[in-house]
């Protein structure tokens, strides 16, 4: 339609299970979008393990200079257990990260009514926090090495890389996104979690710049944790948190736990951001390779993965009309894990789906 808002998106859909959850994703997207009147248009990328396979070949250079043009991609798993772990982790989904500079990985873990959740006595008002987690430095960037390889005397580095600009705008990022959930009515506190009594250097990088941050903050609370008691807390009082930040290798791992204590993968979802660039969006269970072409996995983390997009496009009224149907449909989907939900994935993304454009009100 003339004057219709449009966004052109990427779409990855990737190994395994990824092309049936964004096949559901996208089902949704549209939508959110007619209600909405936005006009989403989708133009589909090929990479992931079968390409490996067929090619030898991850992502060009060249295609990675396409991506850059799109300001969102939607991106269902990569992982194929026929190829060797590493290659398509690195070649594939480390390379987008790092060469499009998508400096933060954004996970909320927010328990939706209905989800049956593992921590006994919490319940949807307890967990809704944020995780920012740093997306592109840390013990990801490769730097390290080995000599002596073999021998009994063999060494092995892998060093944790940070430099300030990277540390101040990660903390940014997060101060600011504190301040939007304060303006929309949560407690707007931001967490810092590293682990200064060990990381003497890069520990108190962390700790220095977040505590110089803080006052240019001084309506956002502020808090402290070590990484392994975040994990304590994270499970005794997970109402404590509002917004989290903290280095990349931390952040993958405590979002896995945050994945469990909003009802599992099959919610779970995350966005890699680069605020000038292009940005990617991503249910984060992976592949589920056991599960592949069955219509049996949850499509609801490349649902919530695609609200994600919209928000992050701006479109908070379609991002909104999401959120709701998800909750709907968290209502009544028994278990959220794949094989237990008492529907299909295409009948869930149907349900969620239908209740965007109203057959279901
Ligand atoms: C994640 C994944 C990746 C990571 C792997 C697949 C490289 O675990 O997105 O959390 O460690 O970031
Ligand atoms: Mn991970």
């Amino acid at each position: 339609m003339p004057g219709m808002k449009n966004y052109e998106i990427a779409v990855i859909p990737g190994d395994g299970t990824g092309p049936e959850v964004i096949r559901e994703g996208r089902k949704v997207l549209e939508a959110a979008g007619k209600r909405s009147g936005i006009n989403l248009s989708f133009e589909y990328f090929d990479f992931g393990g079968q390409r490996f396979l067929d090619t030898g070949q991850t992502i060009k250079d060249s295609e990675i200079d396409e991506l850059r043009k799109f300001k969102a991609i939607y991106l269902g798993a990569i992982g194929n257990p026929e190829v060797a772990p590493g290659i398509l982790e690195l070649g594939i989904l480390l390379r987008l990260r790092f060469s499009l500079d998508q400096y933060i990985n954004l996970r909320p873990v927010k328990l939706y009514p209905g989800v049956e959740c593992p921590l006994k006595d919490k319940g949807p008002d307890d967990i809704d926090f944020i995780v920012v987690r740093e997306n592109t430095g840390g013990l990801y960037t490769g730097h390290g090495g080995t000599s002596r390889k073999g021998s009994i005397n063999e060494v092995a580095t892998q060093v944790m890389v940070y430099d300030r600009q990277m540390v101040d705008r990660c903390l940014k990022y997060s101060f600011e996104l504190a301040t939007e959930r304060k303006r929309e009515g949560k407690p707007g506190k931001l967490t810092l979690i590293n682990k200064t009594n060990i990381l003497a250097y890069v520990g108190d990088l962390w700790f220095r710049a977040f505590m110089e941050m803080k006052e240019d903050y001084p309506q956002i609370e502020t808090d402290y944790n070590h990484i392994d008691a975040a994990c304590m807390w994270m499970v005794k009082n997970p109402e404590w948190f509002d917004v989290i930040v903290t280095p990349n290798m931390f952040g993958d791992i405590i979002t896995d736990l945050g994945a469990m204590i909003q009802g599992g993968m099959g919610i779970a979802a995350g966005g890699n951001i680069n605020p000038q660039g292009a940005s990617m969006f991503e249910p984060i269970g992976g592949s589920a390779p056991k599960y592949t072409g069955m219509n049996m996995i949850n499509p609801l983390a490349a649902i919530e993965a695609g609200r994600m997009m919209l928000k992050h496009l701006g479109e908070n009224e379609a991002a909104g009309l999401i959120e709701e149907a998800v909750s709907y449909a968290c209502a009544r989907i028994k278990n959220l894990s794949a094989g237990r939900m008492g529907y299909s994935t295409s009948e869930v993304g149907d349900m969620v789906a239908e209740h965007i454009t109203g057959n279901l009100k």
